[in-house]
């Protein structure tokens, strides 16, 4: 069950109530509705690709109330802190390094060391991240490859029964994305939104340079070689091999599992320390077998993340 919450103080804390509780709560910000998610929760974030149905963990938007919020998590340099002064709160979100130890989890990051982060001008999205009190990760809230919603309704339609509430506030005014920036050491555009490129040329006083799509990065190894391991790495092992590190997922069993009981939340929610975990037991020179994954829900997401850590490296 789905339930829709009003936009009023008991709507407010009730929401904050349930993403403190690792559920998800679609919320509106001022460019359209997102899917909510405690951002230091992996089981959280989990179900943030699983509710989507996305077939690829993606990196996912940081929401947060202010500047200083975000200071705590990621290194603000001088262009950032200037374009963040000139449109926060509002439609621009910042690609940034992410300060180590800053709790988030490697899942919204997709494992890189760049965290995007936004700081929504929405009243409501103020109210709930002040209410909350933490980061939120939130991708627009609709099932992956549909069109973003701007109004609760599009909420329901698309995720009814898949997350606790949406936060009802009516229409977005913007109805599109945010303008996804890097802004250090020069700007490059990643996603063209609320934000038009001209106007952060005019404040910086500087061309602004075409970076395509974050998410489907032109050159293909680019995203790929973050996510690899040092070792080399086998799928579809049922048993380790000689000099093997197994990873088991359900049935199989592993020097580490993903989930002993073969649970596709939990084992979306451990993958990437779970990487990083074997490639250190594994040593220098090691090697890694992972038990299957089935290919359904989110073992989509995770066997694409396992192909290209196995992907032979250039
Ligand atoms: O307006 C918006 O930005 C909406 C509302 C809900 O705030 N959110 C949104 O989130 O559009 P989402 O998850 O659909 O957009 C995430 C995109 C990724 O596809 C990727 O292009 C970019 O943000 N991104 C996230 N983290 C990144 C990173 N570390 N490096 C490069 N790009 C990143
Ligand atoms: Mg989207």
């Amino acid at each position: 069950m789905t339930v829709t919450l009003a936009p009023d103080t008991d709507g407010i804390a009730e929401a904050a109530r349930l993403l403190t509780a690792g559920e998800l709560v679609a919320f509106p910000t001022e460019t359209v509705y997102g899917l909510g998610g405690d951002a230091r929760s992996d089981r959280a974030v989990a179900r943030i690709y699983e509710a989507k149905g996305r077939p690829s963990f993606n990196p996912l938007i940081v929401h947060l109330p202010d500047l200083a919020a975000a200071e705590a998590i990621a290194e603000v340099g001088p262009k950032a802190r200037k374009l963040a002064d000139a449109f926060w709160p509002g439609p621009l979100t910042l690609v940034l390094p992410l300060k180590s130890g800053a709790g988030i989890s490697p899942l919204v990051t997709a494992g890189l060391s760049t965290v995007a982060v936004r700081v929504p001008a929405h009243p409501l999205a103020q109210r709930l991240l002040r209410a909350f009190d933490g980061p939120l990760a939130a991708p627009s809230a609709n099932p992956s490859g549909r069109v973003s919603p701007t109004r609760a309704g599009h909420v329901l339609g698309g995720l009814t029964g898949r997350i606790s509430a949406v936060l009802d506030g009516g229409t977005c005014a913007v109805g599109l994305e945010s303008t996804i920036l890097l802004a250090d050491p020069a700007p490059v555009l990643l996603r063209p939104g609320g934000v038009p490129a001209e106007a952060v040329e005019a404040l910086l006083g500087e061309a602004v340079g075409q970076g395509g799509d974050a998410g489907k990065p032109t050159s293909p190894g680019q995203l790929a070689s973050h996510y690899a391991p040092e070792a080399a790495v086998r799928l579809e092992a049922v048993e380790a091999r000689p000099g093997e590190l197994l990873v088991g997922f359900g049935d199989v069993k592993g020097a580490l599992t993903l989930s002993g009981t073969g649970d596709l939340v939990e084992a979306a929610a451990r993958l990437f320390d779970t990487l990083r975990e074997a490639d250190r037991m594994a040593g220098p020179g090691g090697r890694i077998a992972f038990a299957p994954v089935p290919e359904m829900g989110l073992g989509r997401a995770i066997n694409d993340r396992l192909r290209r850590a196995a992907a032979p490296r250039s």
